[in-house]
């Protein structure tokens, strides 16, 4: 076990001073009601736990404050002078970064002062933290304003393990690449310091991606960057709530008297709430907008709704916010005016902080919230809507820019610059019948109570014990030159050679669709060569169904195994069965299960095979797929008998087929340990492992490994393409030496 250290800007409670009374409140936004969530509940990996960050206050009122708050984990606060900390957050952070990863580019400052002063400030964090580090503590660091952090304390600790999350949205190269190059370069080299860059999103982790190759300029594959020397991985986590503290607190009694004081100022009107911070993304104006024309289109509605909005104080020392604060002021005003009565007000507007209470009584007490961020990270406020009403009643119109609109595919969903748009979902969602509404609720809180807040931060350490097993593992296994040499010594020297070849993820690079990873020219051409050379046969070994490897491959001079070894074709024969009869019995009941996972999880297909059958969810919604993999694997665990099926957890695909059909079996069958002096076994995926397991004890094979997870193989490469380049490198030499 080790500590951990979790190292965001600000700490999580602000403290403020209001003549001789401190006191203190949870400082607003996502992070930090995400982050600390997971903190008081994560008690079993880590010995200690840690939150780094600045006080947002004097050291000596901090002192003061300290010992009042109660937390289950330490803090470690930083003091960073006044002048420097104003470049650092609201110059480089909030005036750079905030409003071009936002889309906002015209809003951006490039002031040089800006990004030496962010620099600075990260440096003096890697210093607050490098004094009490230790090799085997776990560093996670959050959001846009320690972008360069890894790197600096990978530089100093190589052997940290570190993650990095980032909380908004990530932007396409288009707007990336408006940034000064040296900056850019310097923001990107940081993240790649972590083991494992996160982010909520699939389209922020791809865009990131492309940041890195087009700006650094460095190899990846799939969702791994190699820099360095080190694989960094990079994942798409979208973050979660509290799910059970929102839907019990909801019956707490102060919850109850605040949701009773809505009620009550809301008499027989329709409640509609929105709340977030004072931010121009937010796109507080598209709403009062869009509420202005559902009032225009349907006057009947006036004095009939009242919409409570609530704006959180944030930045307010940015032109650009204060300035948003007098429009916003402003506006109301006039709305207000032009619409209201001495009887009635349409807007209630709140600028100010709301307690826990305050919020749920709000959440819980109004018919429709209405989420309209113009550009959103993720947006919690739309999911602790849903996870507080355990009535089950109440509609969320929500923006389509907000990362939240990916998993609450059951909101009302908008585009806000269409004000019209906004207004005919407002007018659907107050009629909206409860029958509806329960079953859009349901189906929402179903989805965000599986894959709540600890579910995320679970899923992100996990991906960072992969990695960091991999790197440990893959480390002295590469197959370096010397170890290369060995193996084409002891290829040429040998009478009589097996090659066995996995093809998806070693001989072809993966495809999103299986049917588009046909092979290329540099594959069909190395097969040819090593397939005709009379001391070798070559078998390639797939988990695909024989008609695709029969079209692709039954050409050339090769053995063909497919569905992990359900049939064969030995080279020049026909296809041979080696199922067992009852297994297609079984998998007709499990091919239904699975149609039922299709249904429920869009973008997921069934592959159907003669002897086995698979739901890939390669192309599904990232967090939804996850948790319905999960529940698919449970139920299929339970319900096949383990005599007749087998079920395999691959790279985003489950697949059931028949029990004691495996490729390691399949090969068993061609070795003959008397006479064959080489063996060399390639794969990428778990099934490959049944290979590598059979000829691990055998001293003519060479068992290699394509990526860099814990495997059974000698030897790992990274890429397929490196697997071309090394049975070029033996179809060379044999022809070298027939020559010769
Ligand atoms: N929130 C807050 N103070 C308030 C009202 C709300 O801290 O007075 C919380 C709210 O519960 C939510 C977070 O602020 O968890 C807002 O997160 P969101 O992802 O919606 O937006 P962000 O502010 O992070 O951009
Ligand atoms: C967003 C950011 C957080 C930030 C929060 C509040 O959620 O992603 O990093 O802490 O807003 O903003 P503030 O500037 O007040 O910390």
């Amino acid at each position: 076990m080790s500590r951990l250290f979790v190292v965001a800007n600000r700490l999580p409670v602000s403290i403020e001073k209001q003549g001789e009374k401190i006191t203190y409140r949870q400082a607003s936004g996502g992070l930090v009601t995400a982050v600390s969530a997971f903190l008081n509940k994560e008690n079993n990996r880590f010995t200690q736990k840690t939150w780094v960050g600045t006080a947002g206050c004097s050291e000596k009122l901090w002192q003061a404050a300290a010992d009042s708050i109660d937390t289950d984990y330490d803090f470690k606060p930083l003091f960073i002078p006044a002048k420097q900390y104003d470049q650092y957050y609201n110059g480089f952070s909030n005036s750079v970064l905030w409003p071009l990863f936002h889309y906002f580019p015209s809003f951006a400052d490039y002031q040089p002062s800006f990004f030496e002063s962010y620099l600075k400030v990260n440096v003096e964090f890697a210093g607050t933290l490098l004094r009490t580090l230790n090799a085997d503590d776990t560093v996670w660091i959050h959001d846009y304003h320690l972008l360069p952090l890894a790197a600096m304390l990978r530089k100093k600790l190589p052997g940290l393990t570190i993650g990095f999350f980032l909380h908004i949205p990530f932007p396409s190269y288009e707007l990336f690449r408006v940034i000064p190059r040296e900056w850019q370069q310097e923001l990107l080299s940081g993240m790649l310091g972590a083991d494992v860059v996160g982010f909520h999103t699939e389209d922020y982790q791809s865009h990131f991606i492309n940041c890195v190759k087009k700006v650094l300029k460095v190899r990846t594959e799939n969702q791994e960057i190699y820099w360095q020397g080190r694989s960094v991985r990079t994942g798409a986590f979208p973050i979660g709530v509290d799910f059970e503290r929102f839907n019990s607190g909801s019956t707490n009694l102060e919850v109850l008297s605040k949701r009773a004081e809505y009620l009550r100022s809301k008499q027989d009107k329709q409640l509609l709430f929105s709340v977030d911070r004072l931010d121009y993304t937010k796109g507080v104006f598209n709403r009062l907008k869009g509420y202005r024309e559902f009032l225009v289109q349907n006057p009947g509605y006036r004095g009939k709704v009242v919409f409570a909005l609530v704006i959180v104080p944030s930045r307010d020392s940015i032109g650009k916010y204060a300035e948003r604060k007098s429009m916003i002021d402003e506006y109301i005003g006039n709305f207000n005016s032009r619409f209201g009565n001495i009887g009635w007000q349409p807007v209630i507007y709140q600028y100010g902080h709301l307690s826990f209470e305050e919020l749920l009584g709000l959440y819980t007490a109004c018919d429709l919230a209405l989420i309209t961020p113009l550009r959103d990270g993720m947006n919690l406020v739309a999911k602790e809507f849903v996870a507080s009403r355990r009535d089950k009643q109440g509609v969320l119109v929500l923006s389509e820019m907000a990362g939240a609109a990916h998993e609450l595919t059951e909101a009302l969903l908008i585009n806000p610059n269409d004000r019209k748009e906004i207004a005919r979902m407002i007018r659907a969602g107050l009629e909206m019948s409860p029958a509806e509404q329960e079953e859009r609720m349901t189906a929402m809180q179903n989805r965000i109570s599986s894959y709540n807040v600890v579910t995320w931060a679970k899923a992100f350490f996990a991906e960072l014990d992969k990695v960091r097993h991999a790197q440990q593992k893959s480390e002295p296994q590469l197959l370096d030159n010397f170890a290369k040499a060995k193996m084409l010594e002891k290829y040429n020297k040998a009478e009589k050679r097996l090659l066995l070849l996995d093809y998806d993820g070693t001989l072809a690079p993966f495809a999103a669709n299986p049917g588009d990873a046909a092979p290329l020219p540099i594959v069909i051409q190395l097969l040819k060569k090593l397939g005709s050379d009379p001391k070798n046969s070559v078998y390639i070994v797939s988990g695909r169904d024989s008609v695709s490897l029969q079209n692709w491959l039954g050409h050339l001079p090769v053995g063909l195994i497919a569905e992990h070894g359900t049939k064969i074709r030995h080279q020049g024969n026909e296809w041979q069965v080696r199922s067992a009869p009852e297994t297609s019995m079984a998998l007709a009941e499990v091919e239904r299960l699975m149609e039922q996972f299709v249904n429920q999880c869009p973008g997921s297909f069934i592959e159907k095979k003669d002897f086995s059958v698979a739901w890939h969810y390669r192309k599904a919604d990232i967090a939804l797929s996850g948790v319905k993999a999960k529940q698919l694997l449970n139920a299929l665990m339970t319900s096949v008998n383990a005599a007749v099926l087998s079920v395999l957890d691959g790279h985003k695909v489950i697949e059931v087929k028949g029990a004691n059909i495996n490729k390691g079996l399949a090969v068993k069958e061609l070795i003959q340990p008397q006479s064959q002096d080489f063996i060399l076994c390639i794969g990428d995926d778990q099934t490959d492992e049944d290979m590598f397991k059979v000829l691990q004890d055998n001293k003519a094979a060479f068992t290699v490994k394509v990526g860099n997870e814990p495997t059974l193989a000698a030897h790992n490469v990274l890429t397929p393409y490196l697997v071309h380049e090394l049975l070029q490198r033996l179809s060379i030499t044999a022809e070298a030496m027939q020559t010769f």
